[in-house]
């Protein structure tokens, strides 16, 4: 017999509910559950229950005791750029002296800078960095994480970033989930030849990590001054072609056709979206796409917020990421993404909440594995030090997260 595990004594368990992405008002519909248990078994839920279990039902089981607490789903990232060489701190200078970010890029920084400290770095080397990371993350009740590469910009950078993925996969609690994003910038061997660095992704990138398993997605950085419409539809049906599903940053600092391609597509999610027109969240509806939105880059980036309200109005599944990167987000605390989804979305605590789980999993493909505490799935749970879903969305900057389960065991806190 596997491991079991019983969670006794939880003050709130508070979990959305089914196999897929809830939009509109059910996304704010998640079950309360006000003194609860948990039973784990062989890493799965086994039962939610109310009250307490019998001494029948904990018999075999390794007690854990919330005393009190709120108890939710992991919590899933469904968007970082985990896998990079470098920081990027010789940048903050610039960026006070109000240089734009596509700026910085544009002369040969940004994206680029981390493309040549990325490209330096042996496999071993991004492993170590991005496992800091993960157990990072892990703390702060991450249990789940979506990864890009896109910092290779070649054949064999790429497999190098996918590769240090599929190495953490293999050894690192957290689930990762991979994402070929080769069309993250224009790399400067390439700076005359945009149709080259096409081909190059087309012909040659796509078809070699499809073929050895490297990547379920693909994204495109589809942004003024990067990769046009066009160009982005190029790839993204390419990849369709060799079994990677869509994703777009979409929208993130100009409205060039971002979401509606997304919608056209019918991708698996548009992200960032903080310059979205009325005709992008209306083809994303029609296209059933996830809206992946990244509170903390609007933050970072003193840009303004995704317009999450007229999301929700319109149907559209709302996730939220943070966008772990070296330049536009130099963090990963989804806990101050939830609050800032309350502050600057007006989105309510039960809404963040299934951003944050279901509709995060939903979005990078795994909403049927986790994202909510129901019988067959991932026993991925965290205690938090709070007794409402409110507490969470009001608090911050400190890490609430008192232990998190991944699994069934408990793999962070006490
Ligand atoms: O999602 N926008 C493109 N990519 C990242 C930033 C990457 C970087 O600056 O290194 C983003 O914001
Ligand atoms: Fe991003």
């Amino acid at each position: 017999m596997g491991a079991r595990t019983a969670l006794i004594n939880i003050g709130l368990l508070a979990t959305p509910q089914g196999l897929s992405a809830r939009g509109g008002g059910a996304q704010s519909e998640v079950q309360l559950l006000q003194d609860a248990y948990l039973l784990m078994a062989d890493g799965l839920v086994e039962r939610v229950g109310s009250g307490s279990p019998s001494r029948f039902d904990l018999a075999g089981h390794e007690v854990i005791d919330a005393r009190g607490a709120l108890v939710t789903p992991g919590l899933v990232d469904a968007h970082t750029h985990l896998v990079f060489g470098g920081w990027r701190a010789h940048e903050l200078q610039l960026k006070l002296a109000g240089v734009p970010y596509l700026d910085i890029l544009d002369k040969g920084g940004g994206i680029l800078d981390t493309v040549r400290q990325t490209r330096k770095a042996s496999t071993g080397a991004l492993v170590d960095k991005a496992r800091q990371a993960l157990d990072g993350m892990l703390a702060l009740g991450t249990t789940t994480v979506e990864a890009k590469s896109g910092y290779g910009l070649d054949l064999d950078n790429e497999i190098k970033q996918l590769e240090a993925v599929k190495q953490l996969q293999e050894t690192h609690p957290v689930d990762l989930v991979s994402t070929l994003m080769a069309a993250h910038a224009l790399p400067p061997e390439y700076k005359e030849d945009r149709e080259g660095f096409l081909r190059l992704i087309i012909d040659t990138i796509i078809p070699e990590v499809a073929g050895r398993g490297l990547a379920e997605f693909c994204d495109v950085f589809c942004e003024q001054g990067v990769f046009t419409v066009t160009e982005s539809r190029r790839v993204l049906e390419a990849a369709a072609r060799h079994g990677l599903r869509a994703k777009i940053h979409a929208d993130e600092l100009h409205a060039i056709g971002g979401s509606e391609l997304a919608g056209e597509l019918g991708a698996v999610s548009a992200e960032h979206l903080i310059a979205m027109r009325d005709s992008g969240i209306a083809a994303l509806k029609t296209g059933g796409v996830i809206a992946c939105l990244l509170p903390a880059t609007s933050f970072y980036l003193h840009k303004p917020y995704a317009r999450a309200r007229d999301l929700v109005t319109a149907g559209v599944p709302i996730a939220l990421g943070s966008d772990f990167n070296p330049g536009s987000c130099p963090g990963y605390s989804l806990q101050l993404c939830m609050n800032l989804a309350s502050w600057h979305y007006k989105l309510s605590p039960q809404e963040i909440l299934t951003a944050v789980t279901l509709n995060g999993a939903a979005a990078i493909g795994r909403a049927r594995q986790t994202g909510s505490l129901e019988p067959g799935k991932l026993a991925d749970a965290v205690i938090w030090e709070a007794d409402s879903l409110d507490f969470l969305c009001y608090r911050f900057g400190s890490n609430l997260a008192r232990a998190v389960i991944k699994k069934g065991r408990l793999v962070a806190g006490a």
